[in-house]
C-alpha cells in the first residue's frame, strides 16, 4: 500500500510516499530554517505563507520522486492508496495548509485521507528503512521541540503515556540555551556541535530528576541555571569567549543527556517485559544522546534493542513518518473501504 504522506505542522513544509509503513519511496522537505534564523525563531504567520508556497511543489517533487501519480482512485488510474496528513499538535495556522491541501486531494481523488497525530508519526519513524522486524512490547521516548514523552508501546494502537515534560521540553531547552549562548536557531545542532570541543564536566548543571518514581522531565530550571551562570561572567556584549561556549555547551547537553538516559532506564525498570527502546523527534539526532542511552545499556549488561531512526531526516519533521503511522492507522480501515470501490468516500477516514 503505497501512502502520500503531509506534514506541515511547524516550520517544515514535507510529503513524502511511503509503501507499507516502512519503504521510503521519496522523503521531500522544504526546511524553513533560513527564513527563521533572522527572527531567532518560528513566527507562525511568515511559516504558514511559506507552506502555502510550497505545499504544491512539495507534493509534486514527492510523487515524481516516487513515480506515482495521483488521479482519480475509481478509475483505477492513481499509485496512491491514501493520504495521511498530519493534524495536530503544532501551529494552527501551519497545519491548516496541509489539512486542508490534503482534504482537497483526497475529495478530488477519491482517496481515503487519514488524520495523523504529530507525536504518532515521530514514533513511527523508527519502522522506516529497517530490514528486520519490531518486537513488542517498545518503550519510545520522543524528544523534540514541542514534546517531550515517554511512551509504552504495547502494539500498534495500545500506548500508555508513562511521563512527560512538565514544562520545556528538551528540543526547546537547546533552542533557548543556544538563544543564550547567541548560537542562533535552530539551537540543537548548534549546541552539539561546538558541544564536541568542550568540556562536559567544566560546570556542574541541575538535574531535575523529580520525585524518586517520577518519570515526568523538567528542563526550565536547567535553562534558568545556564541563564545564572552566563550573567555572572559578566561578560561585555559580543565579547562571550569561544572556550566559555563550548564549556556550557558541553555540560548542558551532557545533563538533558543524562537525565533523558536515566528516565529511560527508570521505565524499563518498571517494565522489564519491554524488548525495545526507541528514541524519536528531533533530539534524537544528538549523538551523545544516543551514546549517553548505549553506554547505560552496556553498562548495566541488558540484552535489549535499541533504535534511532536510520536517516537523521527521519529524526526532526518530515513526512514519511506520517506515511508510515498512517500505514498502521489504515490497515485497521482500508478493508471496509476496498469493499465499496464505487463510493468516493468522503475527505475522513479517522481511526484516531
Ligand atoms: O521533531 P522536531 O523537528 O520538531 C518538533 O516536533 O518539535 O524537533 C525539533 C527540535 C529542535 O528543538 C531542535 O533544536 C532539536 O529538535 N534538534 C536537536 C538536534 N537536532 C535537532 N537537539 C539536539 N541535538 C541535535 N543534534
Ligand atoms: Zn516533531
Amino acid at each position: 500500500m503505497k501512502i502520500l504522506g503531509i506534514e506541515t505542522s511547524c516550520d517544515e513544509t514535507a510529503a513524502a510516499v511511503v509503501e507499507d509503513g516502512r519503504r521510503v519511496l521519496s522523503n521531500v522537505i522544504a526546511s524553513q530554517i533560513a527564513l527563521h534564523a533572522k527572527t531567532g525563531g518560528v513566527v507562525p504567520e511568515v511559516a504558514a505563507r511559506e507552506h502555502v508556497m510550497k505545499i504544491l511543489p512539495v507534493i509534486d517533487e514527492a510523487l515524481k520522486v516516487a513515480a506515482c501519480t495521483l488521479k482519480n482512485r475509481d478509475f483505477g488510474l492513481s499509485d496512491i492508496d491514501a493520504i495521511a496528513v498530519t493534524k495536530g499538535p503544532g501551529l494552527i495556522s501551519s497545519l491548516i495548509i496541509g489539512t486542508e491541501t490534503a482534504s482537497v486531494l483526497s475529495c478530488v481523488g477519491g482517496i481515503p485521507l487519514i488524520e495523523v497525530h504529530h507525536i504518532l508519526g515521530h514514533v513511527y519513524s523508527n519502522w522506516l528503512s529497517i530490514a528486520d522486524e519490531i518486537e513488542f512490547p517498545v518503550l519510545v521516548l520522543t524528544v523534540s521541540g514541542g514534546h517531550n514523552e515517554l511512551i509504552l508501546m504495547r502494539d500498534h494502537g495500545k500506548f500508555e503515556v508513562l511521563g512527560e515534560t512538565l514544562d520545556d521540553a528538551a528540543g526547546e531547552a537547546f533552542d533557548k540555551v543556544a538563544r543564550l549562548l547567541d548560537l542562533g536557531y535552530p539551537g540543537g545542532p548548534k549546541i552539539s556541535k561546538i558541544a564536541v570541543s568542550g568540556d562536559r564536566e567544566a560546570y556542574n548543571l541541575p538535574r531535575a530528576w523529580l520525585d524518586k518514581n517520577s518519570l515526568n522531565f523538567s528542563f526550565s530550571g536547567l535553562k534558568t541555571a545556564v541563564l545564572d551562570m552566563i550573567k555572572k561572567q559578566n561578560f561585555k556584549k559580543g565579547k562571550m569567549p569561544k572556550k566559555f561556549r563550548q564549556d556550557i555547551a558541553a555540560s548542558f547537553q551532557e545533563a538533558v543527556c543524562e537525565v533523558l538516559a536515566e528516565k529511560l532506564f527508570r521505565a524499563y525498570k518498571k517494565f522489564p517485559d519491554v524488548k525495545e527502546l526507541h528514541l524519536a523527534g528531533g533530539v534524537s539526532a544528538n549523538l551523545r544522546l544516543r551514546q549517553s542511552i548505549a553506554e547505560k545499556i552496556a553498562n548495566e549488561n541488558i540484552k535489549i534493542k535499541f533504535r534511532y531512526p536510520q536517516d537523521v531526516s527521519f529524526c526532526t519533521d518530515n513526512a514519511a513518518m506520517i506515511g508510515a503511522a498512517g500505514y498502521y492507522l489504515a490497515l485497521k480501515n482500508i478493508k471496509r473501504y476496498k469493499k465499496n470501490t464505487n463510493v468516493i468516500p468522503s475527505a475522513s477516514f479517522k481511526i484516531f
